[in-house]
């Protein structure tokens, strides 16, 4: 087995076998068909920040593979509380496990897990270092909208919007389409929450293109796709919090509607902040075609099931595997 812990272990055809086998696995998840080659493993699932989607779906999707979950979420429910280490704490439980999935909130915190433990480790979150499963459903989500519109990752252009210094799914996601070609990103973001000078770097030496904007309307124009992401208040220092003073929605109907293109694709990772004044994407666009918002989380389960029989080393056997459900 091996560990998922950065989207720079990837390259295209790793890609393409992940995708290949997430659309396999489509019928598990939709219910349809069964698929059991994880029968008899165990994931110790260790999630040390709040999360919804991200361990429900990791934790669904192994058991959906025939296996089973044993978890342990926050400080206060596991022995770190005593004082225990990371190290002592992924070698204790991967003891117990065939794989661990772990988030936490200190940046490179996972790959220590991964140092400790003696069974694959997947990073579902380390502070505002990564986040690779969730660029890989991005991904697979936005190739499968882009190509429902006769267009393709490579060429396309895709607005970021929102809060680019402390997004790690907007750090993933511009590192990971540097796989792809000619692909044009416009950034827009609050000053104080800028993306940071090396990501511009990072993107220019992929050979693709960065456009900075002044507003979300400048930013959405031309794209193909609209990337918005919450403000991660849990990580501003209080220097930020006195800067960041955001008010209204950072999309909404109203803009979308005077300046983006009609077929747009709109994406966010998720959880969006319902709140008043929260700058998030608002309710507002719900009934909006290319919304592909639980497109999104409903592909995270299918690349969650991909990315497990992968790491477990049994991906050869989904095919065979698969047969009709009893329901
Ligand atoms: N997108 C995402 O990571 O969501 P959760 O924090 O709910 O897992």
């Amino acid at each position: 087995g091996q560990h998922l812990l950065s989207v720079s272990q990837l390259d295209r055809a790793a890609l393409t076998s992940l995708f290949g086998l997430a659309e396999s696995l489509r019928p598990v998840g939709q219910g349809t068909q069964v698929c059991r080659i994880l029968e008899g493993a165990m994931l110790g699932s260790l999630f040390f920040e709040p999360s919804t989607r991200t361990r429900l779906s990791f934790e669904s999707a192994f058991q959906r593979l025939g296996g089973a979950v044993v978890s342990t979420t926050g400080f206060t429910f596991s022995s770190m509380a005593k004082g225990e280490s990371i190290h002592d704490t992924a070698r204790v439980v991967s003891g117990y496990s065939d794989a661990l999935v772990v988030r936490h909130p200190d940046t490179g915190s996972v790959a220590e897990f991964a140092d400790a433990s003696v069974v694959p480790v997947i990073n579902a979150g380390d502070g505002s270092g990564e986040h690779p499963s969730q660029s890989l459903l991005d991904l697979f989500t936005m190739r499968q909208e882009l190509e429902a519109r006769g267009k393709s990752i490579d060429g396309a252009t895709i607005a970021v919007l929102g809060d680019l210094r402390y997004g790690r799914t907007v750090h993933s996601l511009l590192h990971i389409l540097g796989l792809y070609s000619k692909v044009t990103f416009r950034v827009f973001g609050p000053p104080a929450l800028a993306l940071p000078a090396e990501f511009f770097e990072v993107v220019s030496a992929s050979g693709n293109r960065i456009v900075e904007c002044d507003s979300v309307g400048e930013a959405i124009g031309p794209a193909d796709v609209i990337y918005c992401t919450r403000v991660q208040k849990e990580r501003l220092s209080e220097q930020d919090e006195e800067s960041v003073h955001l008010k209204g929605d950072l999309l909404n109907m109203a803009i979308l509607t005077q300046y983006g293109r009609p077929d747009a694709i709109i994406m966010h990772p998720l959880p969006r902040d319902s709140r008043h004044n929260s700058f998030d994407l608002s309710p507002d666009v719900d009934d909006f075609p290319g919304l592909a918002i639980f497109r999104q989380t409903d592909n995270g389960l299918l690349i969650r099931m991909a990315i497990f029989s992968i790491a477990l080393g049994v991906a050869d056997h989904v095919t065979d595997d698969l047969r009709p459900a009893a329901w």
